[in-house]
Parts: structure tokens; sequence; C-alpha cells
């Protein structure tokens, strides 16, 4: 098989890799890839976000699949574009990454499914979502409706931090349109887990749980980033929970929109938090976590290519997954200074002794090549994982790899995992 994955991140590298032991596989196109994809598949320069040009290669090249990384191309159509052309794509398409796509579509599908989630209301107009933000209890959370490059959910403390984010999400327009909308609800504050399911449209397969480090600094201090590491399984995600989550929010979300005439086909990501009257939903994503992606795939036993056949042609009933007994743990090595600014092309140094450890992988995440050698360029630059027989062997592995990696500035968490320990 010919396979093309589109994106060029960490969740990347890691589908990449996993692709790439299968038998099946014969070539593996990755657009626009990384310095680490690049020894796996072949790079083309074509961006995430260019929807023609993908399908225009997808075309030329005969793909047997095409797996969709980030959410940009799957909310402007990218499964419909390949699909149109009978092109096999793992992915939903424009209808079903509304999910993603826009909060206030899938805050009203949950409330008309009555699946669990927090309180809220919607608006289209600032007066109107002032005055009910100034009713409300605090913290309360003011979400733009779009997509804002996982910046666009802000906590605020009181009233007048409430009446500042409505400010530059409705009138300044910091995300565009993506704030043409918002959604204002209610604040959870509990244990979160992510779940990560295969779909076709109808059976739902779960993967094992994991769980995500959006703060910068230890302990959970600072500002929300994309995620600073990753573990899996999560133990406050328990077998019960997680088939609660799976009766109450996976399959009534996936059957409700297939009662609409929309199939979900691809991977149903959903943040969940772990309240003490169950699962509730913080947002739902159209794709694979990132780096969830890096923790959960490592234990992934079965051969992951079928099971994106079947996704794509809509025929998953029965299958069940197999997984490696222990636990895997991802550490994100970042850039100084982010989620601000930060410099790049910084000289990496260490990755090849790193790579070498036993049960070591190290998942490109923002790295470019630079005469011959692997810079930084980006935010998040890698993501260090390591499996091992319980989270503790896995952390210490994870940890032993990226002490063997250096740039200037670096900045990771040293207690991913920890709250799992406990
Ligand atoms: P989202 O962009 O919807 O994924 O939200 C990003 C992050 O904001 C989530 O992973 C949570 O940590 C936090 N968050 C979102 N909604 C809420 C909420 N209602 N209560 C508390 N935290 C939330
Ligand atoms: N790790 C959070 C996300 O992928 O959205």
């Amino acid at each position: 098989m010919k396979i093309l994955v589109v994106g060029g991140g960490g969740r990347e590298h890691t589908l990449v890799w996993k692709i790439s032991q299968s038998p099946l596989v014969k070539e593996i196109y990755c657009a626009p890839g990384n310095p680490g994809i690049a020894s796996l598949a072949r790079c083309v320069p074509i961006d995430a976000g260019d929807i023609k040009g993908l399908t225009a290669l997808a075309r030329q090249e005969r793909m047997d699949l095409t797996v969709v990384g980030p959410e940009v191309p799957l909310v402007e159509g990218l499964g419909d574009l390949l699909a149109a052309e009978g092109l096999p794509v793992f992915g939903p398409q424009k209808a079903a990454a509304a999910l993603e796509g826009s909060k206030i579509f899938t805050k009203d599908l949950m409330r008309r499914l009555q699946v669990p989630t927090a309180v809220y209301e919607t608006f289209a107009d600032f007066d109107a979502a002032l005055a009910y933000a100034r009713g409300q209890k605090y913290p309360l959370v003011v979400k733009a409706e779009g997509l804002a490059a996982g910046k666009g959910v802000i906590i605020t403390a009181d009233f007048a931090e409430a009446e500042a984010a409505l400010r530059s999400i409705m009138l300044d327009k910091v995300f565009g349109s993506a704030g043409n909308r918002v959604v204002v609800e209610e604040f959870l504050k509990w244990e979160e887990a992510s779940m990560l399911a295969f779909t076709d449209g109808e059976t739902v397969v779960p993967m094992i749980s994991s769980q995500d480090h959006k703060a910068v600094y230890d302990g959970d201090q600072g500002p929300n980033t994309g995620g600073m590491g990753a573990y899996a399984p999560a133990p406050v995600l328990t077998a019960d929970l997680l088939q609660e989550a799976m009766e109450r929010v996976m399959e009534p979300v996936v059957h409700g929109l297939r009662d609409m005439g929309i199939p979900y086909r691809g991977v149903l990501y959903a943040g969940l938090m772990l309240m003490e009257e169950g699962p509730k939903v913080l947002e739902f994503n159209v794709r694979f976590g990132d780096p969830e992606t890096q923790a959960v795939l490592p234990l992934m036993q079965t051969d992951m290519v079928p099971v994106m056949q079947e996704v794509a042609r809509g025929s998953l009933k029965g299958l069940t997954l197999d997984w490696y007994a222990g636990s895997c743990a991802c550490v994100v090595m970042a850039s100084g200074g982010y989620p601000g600014s930060y410099p790049k092309g910084l000289p990496i140094t260490g990755l090849e002794a790193a790579g070498a450890l036993e049960q070591v992988s190290v998942f490109h995440a923002g790295t470019a090549l630079q005469e011959g050698d692997i810079v930084t360029a980006g935010g998040r630059v890698l993501g260090v994982t390591a499996r091992g027989d319980d989270l503790q062997d896995a952390l210490k592995r994870a940890y032993r790899a990226v002490d063997l990696i250096h740039f200037p500035d670096a900045h990771f968490r040293r207690d991913i995992g920890q709250k799992a320990l406990k």
C-alpha cells in the first residue's frame, strides 16, 4: 500500500512510525513532514492547510489511504475532496468535523442528545453575552466558537476578566471570525483525561486512556500550551468510567450524527472532566491528540493500517484492538519562551544517543534541517517517549533520554505522570 499522512508535528511522526511497522505498507508519503519523519517517509512540501494541493498529490500518486493528522484540513473539507475523487481517507468529512470546528454545533448537539457537559449559553451579540456573564458564578469559561489554534478558551476569575475576554474575542476579533459567536460555560474543576476512539460512524472502538499536561510549568502552573507531555494508560479513567463514557458520550454522539445523515469516520477524541457524578465532555477533537498519540500508539499491538482501512470503508464492526502491557510516557521538550515567543534555528544535540536507548523513541514536533544539522523550528520541539513495565519505569526511561538531548534554553516539565503515581 501507498499511504499519505498529512501534517508535520509530533503526532504525525508517531502516526508515520506506527504505520511504517505494518507489513502491508510499501511506501509512506508525508506532507509536509519534518526531519524526523523524513527517515521513515518521503516528505512532500505541501502545507497541511492546502487541501487542493493534498488532493492533487493523493490523486497523482494513487494513494491507497490518506491519514489526516491536524484538524484544520478536516474542518475545511479535505475529507470531502478526497472522497469525491474516490480516494480512501481516514478522517471525517467537513460536516462531521464541525464537532471540533464549531463549539456551538457541538454543545447544542450534546444538549439535544443529553450528553453530560458543562452548563452553557451561546451568543452572537456582545451585550447579551455580557449581561449573561454578569449573573454567573466564577470562575467562568469563555470560548470562541471556531478554531483558534488551541487558544480560544479563556478561564475568567471574575466579571471584569469575563468582560475583557468577551471584548477581545467578539469585538477586537483576536481570533478572527472564529470569535463571531461564543460559548459561555460553567467552570468544571476535577481531573481531566483524554479518550480516543476509532469509529466508522456506526461502531466505536476505544483506545486506551491517556492524560495530557496542558500548563507550561510543573504543578500545572502557567499558561496553557498545546500539551507538555502525556502518559497512557491514565488510571483515573478506570475501565468502568471508560465504559460509561462509551455509553453516555461516544456512542450517542456518533449515532446522533449518523441519524442526521453525517457518518463520522476517523478518530474521535473526547476531552473529559472526570467529575464525582461521572465524566463530562469539555471538548471534542476530530483527530488524534497531540501529545496523547505519542503515548498511546507505542502501546498498540494491533497493526493500525487495517484498522484505518476498515474505518475508511465503514466496516469496523467486530474489530478488537490488542495492547501491550505496561505504560508509555512522552515528555515534550519545548523552546524557551513557549507558549509565548521563542527563538528558532538553535542546534539540537544528543538525538542519536537518546533514540538508541531501549524502548525510547524521539518524535520530532518542531524541528528543521539546516546545513545538515537538526535545529529547533517550533514551540514544541520534541516528544521524548518511552515504553516501560509500568509508568514509573516508562518515566525513568523517558527522562534518561531527555537528559541526553540539548539545545539552548530547552524547557520541559519534570513532573509528567506524577499525578498518576500519587
Ligand atoms: P478546549 O479548547 O475546549 O479543549 O479547552 C481547552 C482546555 O480548557 C481544556 O482541556 C480544559 O483544561 C479547559 N477547559 C475547557 N472548558 C472547561 C470548563 N468548562 N471548565 C474547566 N476547564 C475547561
Ligand atoms: N492534547 C490536546 C489536543 O490534542 O488537542
